[in-house]
């Protein structure tokens, strides 16, 4: 009889543990965002073009760009949005500019595939309205280039563990060049940057200025991502499934600011760092349009990655840390300064996108 009962016991609460598994996996499904695409008498094409172009890289997904579009005369002005900056990880702009020639190169890319020619023009300053760019657009055939799409869609960061595979020799030849260098695994120029990376997260998650930023920025439920979007979701952190789950289940704004989950940040950048081919370092000029055009470089070079099966992960904390960001270019022999580190390599299932982008009518103003 006991026996009986204990088996009987034993059942209840593996059905329980089975189903509170299988509810936790069911929650852990990808978040669908719905942008918005429509602004009021603009063509759709273009509308998509828009889109397309948003989908671009950007410092903690901020989303930092302000646009004016004049679409009776095919003009557009870009700008920084004052209120998306990043006052502590980034008190010059200068990511918020590698964001914006990031946006720029999508939407040259964009236009293109659209069957649009696209004339750029960067301004020395800011203009009395904020504007950093003039794009001139003229249709000129009527083909798309769903290729060039798909690959802007499939574009994203990837931040996992990458495979064992390193760069083959004429891989790494297709992605140097100008102002490209690779420093491929065990090399000194990769044993450098994987040592001043994880000293540079550590300092950063040491300070609490740089983990209330961050914080404002993480995402910690489906329902947050889509109200927002903007900043990281579980998804874009490379959670799937029932982690997802366990992630916005356990972890909220104010624990995101503490030491455990500040541990748990330089224990991931470790096996990152650990867990990957090589990395590129992006050179640029050190002002406004120099940052503008090492973005635009990124971008394409990002572009080609996709074209190559490679994944890549922008590790950013050395560029963003003292003393470590002055002295990476003398330590890594490098022309000009070190604008972006992009760590890339090899995975299973390359993914895509997850698409966490805002509605176009929310920073687009049409005159
Ligand atoms: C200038 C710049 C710096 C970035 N730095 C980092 C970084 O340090 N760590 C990181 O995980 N991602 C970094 N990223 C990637 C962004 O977080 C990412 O592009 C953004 O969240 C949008 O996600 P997606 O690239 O998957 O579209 C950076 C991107 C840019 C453009």
């Amino acid at each position: 009889m006991k026996k009986k009962m204990i088996f009987g016991i034993l059942i209840l609460a593996a059905i329980v543990i089975a189903g509170v598994i299988i509810y936790a996996a069911k929650l852990g499904k990808e978040v669908e965002i719905k942008t918005d695409k429509r602004l009021s008498g603009v063509d759709e094409e273009i509308q998509e073009v828009l889109y397309y172009a948003s989908l671009a890289p950007n410092s903690h997904n901020a989303q930092m760009w302000k646009l004016q579009l004049h679409p009776s005369i095919n003009e557009l002005y870009i700008g920084l949005d004052n209120k998306r900056l990043l006052k502590v990880v980034d008190e010059e702009n200068r990511e918020a500019y590698l964001s914006i020639g990031c946006y720029i190169a999508n939407l040259q890319a964009a236009f293109n595939a659209y069957g649009f020619e696209m004339e750029l023009s960067i301004f020395e300053k800011p203009d009395t309205n904020g504007n950093i760019a003039k794009v001139v657009y003229k249709k000129t055939n009527n083909t798309v280039d769903k290729k060039v799409l798909n690959t802007l869609e499939k574009r994203h960061t990837d931040k996992t563990a990458y495979q064992d595979k390193i760069l083959s020799q004429s891989t790494v030849e297709r992605l140097e060049g100008e102002d490209t260098v690779c420093f491929p695994k065990e090399t000194e120029g990769f044993a450098y940057l994987q040592k001043e990376t994880l000293e540079a997260v550590t300092k950063q998650s040491a300070e609490e200025r740089f983990r209330d930023e961050l914080a404002e920025w993480m995402r910690f439920s489906d329902k947050e991502v889509i109200e927002k979007q903007d900043g990281i979701s579980a998804e874009q952190m490379g959670l799937k499934g029932i982690v997802k789950t366990l992630y916005y289940w356990t972890a909220d704004r104010q624990s995101a600011k503490g030491d455990k989950f500040a541990q748990q940040g330089i224990d991931t950048a470790k096996k990152q760092v650990e867990n990957c081919a090589a990395f590129l370092v992006v050179t640029g000029e050190d002002n406004m349009i120099g940052w503008i055009n090492a973005g635009i470089h990124t971008e394409r070079l990002w572009i080609k990655c996709v074209e190559l099966g490679i994944s890549v992960h922008p590790m950013s904390a050395v560029l963003e840390t003292s003393p470590f960001a002055e002295a990476l270019q003398k330590d890594l022999n490098l022309k000009k300064t070190a604008q972006m580190i992009l760590r890339v390599g090899y995975v299973n299932d390359y993914g895509k996108n997850t698409g966490n982008r805002r509605d176009l009518n929310t920073y687009i103003t049409t005159k």
